[in-house]
Parts: C-alpha cells; sequence; structure tokens
C-alpha cells in the first residue's frame, strides 16, 4: 500500500501561506508516499492550481452531508471537488468538539464524500479521561460507527488522533499506538471486510520530525495526520521523508 502523509492546516494560512507549498513541492518532487495538505476552504482552489501535475494532492477539512442547499457558510463534497481537492478531513476531533459532530453527522458526510468521488479520512480517538478510564478500546469501537460499511481502501483513510495529543506535544507510547492500530484494523474488518486491509491507518496528535521515524516503524501506521508541522514545509518535509523511509 502507499503511504500518506496529510497536514492539516486548520484555521490557519493566507495567500502568504502558500510560498510553504512550493517549498514542499519543490524539496519533494517525487516522494514514495502520498503527500497531502488540507488548507483553509479559501486556499483549495489555489493550491489545487499551484499543486497540479506535482507530487502534491489537496483535501478539505470538512463537508456537509448534503448535495446543496440552504446551510450558509458550509460546504458540499463537489464544491471540494470542484475546487480540486481529492480528499475530505472528516470528523476531525475539533468539529466534533466545536460543532458536536456525532458519529452519524460524520458517517452521512463519507458518504456524501464519496459521491462526489472523495477520499474521506475519518479520524476517531479518546479523551484524556477515556484513556485514563480505559475505555480507549471501547470508544474506538464505537466511534467505527462514522464508517459507512461499504466504504473502500480507494476511498477510505482512518486517522487515530487521540484528542489530548493533538497540539500538545505529548504522543502515547508506541506499545499504545501499536495497541490502537492493530485493534482498528481487526474492528475495521469486521466492519468493511476484507478491504479494510489496503485502508490507510494514520496515526495523528503531535507528530514531529523528532517522533517520525519512530511512529513510521509501528506495524498498521501506514502514515500520518499532521497538525501544526504541516505549517512549515521543512518540518512536513522532513515527515514526509521519514515516511517515504519507512
Ligand atoms: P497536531 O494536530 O499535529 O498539531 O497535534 C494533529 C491534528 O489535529 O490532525
Amino acid at each position: 500500500m502507499r503511504k500518506l502523509a496529510a497536514g492539516n492546516w486548520k484555521m490557519n494560512g493566507t495567500a502568504a501561506a502558500l510560498d510553504e507549498a512550493r517549498t514542499l513541492i519543490a524539496a519533494h518532487p517525487a516522494p514514495t508516499c502520498d503527500m497531502l495538505l488540507c488548507p483553509p476552504a479559501t486556499l483549495i482552489a489555489q493550491l489545487s492550481a499551484l499543486a497540479k501535475g506535482t507530487s502534491l494532492q489537496v483535501g478539505g477539512q470538512d463537508c456537509h452531508a448534503a448535495a446543496s442547499g440552504a446551510h450558509t457558510g458550509d460546504i458540499a463534497a463537489a464544491m471540494l471537488a470542484d475546487a480540486g481537492a481529492t480528499h475530505v478531513i472528516l470528523g476531525h476531533s475539533e468539529r466534533r468538539a466545536d460543532h458536536g459532530e456525532s458519529d452519524a453527522d460524520v458517517h452521512a458526510k463519507a458518504l456524501a464524500a464519496r459521491a462526489a468521488g472523495l477520499i474521506a479520512i475519518i479520524c476517531i480517538g479518546e479523551t484524556e479521561a477515556q484513556r485514563d478510564a480505559g475505555t480507549t478500546l471501547d470508544v474506538i469501537a464505537a466511534q467505527m460507527a462514522s464508517v459507512p460499511v461499504d466504504m473502500t481502501a480507494q476511498n477510505l483513510v482512518i486517522a487515530y488522533e487521540p484528542v489530548w495529543a493533538i497540539g500538545t506535544g505529548r504522543t502515547p507510547t508506541l506499545d499504545q499506538i501499536a495497541e490502537v492500530h492493530a485493534f482498528l484494523r481487526t474492528r475495521l474488518t469486521g466492519r468493511i471486510g476484507t478491504t479494510a486491509a489496503g485502508v490507510r491507518l494514520l496515526y495523528g496528535g503531535s507528530v514531529k520530525p523528532s517522533n517520525a521515524a519512530d511512529i513510521f516503524a509501528i506495524p498498521h501506521v501506514d502514515g500520518a495526520l499532521v497538525g501544526g508541522a504541516s505549517l512549515k514545509a521543512a518540518d512536513f518535509g522532513a515527515i514526509v521523508a521519514a515516511l517515504s523511509a519507512a
């Protein structure tokens, strides 16, 4: 399987930030993994234009479940595709927390993404309280409800992102990541069948150049979803290089 280094710029970046993408492409013209940046929606069309024909792919950070309609401020999956996106992040913990998105909402968005020809990157992960209570695997199992049962390796990526590791500089131990990813592969197989073997399972939460190689050596870690470190071409490029070498 071709691994995936995905960057999530979150609500960061104006047109000036596109220079980071230009630098990234120039430094990594032919990585042996997929390289994706998900900028704010305002930059998707511009980033897609400059990434056309290069090693860089472009994604959105959310979509609405409906194809169109009276949903002020929202963006349909087909609009992302029209702007040049090939992927969309869904159910990020910040959206689950800030916008009250449920597993059912994420499930509906994944169907919309698939209908528009986008690859859905569905995010799951436990809070610190859940980890401390020893319920991490139960939480992961329950969040499988976000994944439509007829998704395939062609249109689905899963990102395991412990909420407490996002933007904090803290990461689980390598054993803890290994435990969740092995569990995830098994549960995903139960949910979508043998195609689960080809679904990229990303780890996310404080991935940086200094810990990337260790994380990428873990079985069933097929890439990363990177927030803060994706904003700088040098840092994200180092993570791409580590994944290419893994
Ligand atoms: P972080 O964010 O890399 O800044 O921890 C990860 C994410 O939210 O995807």
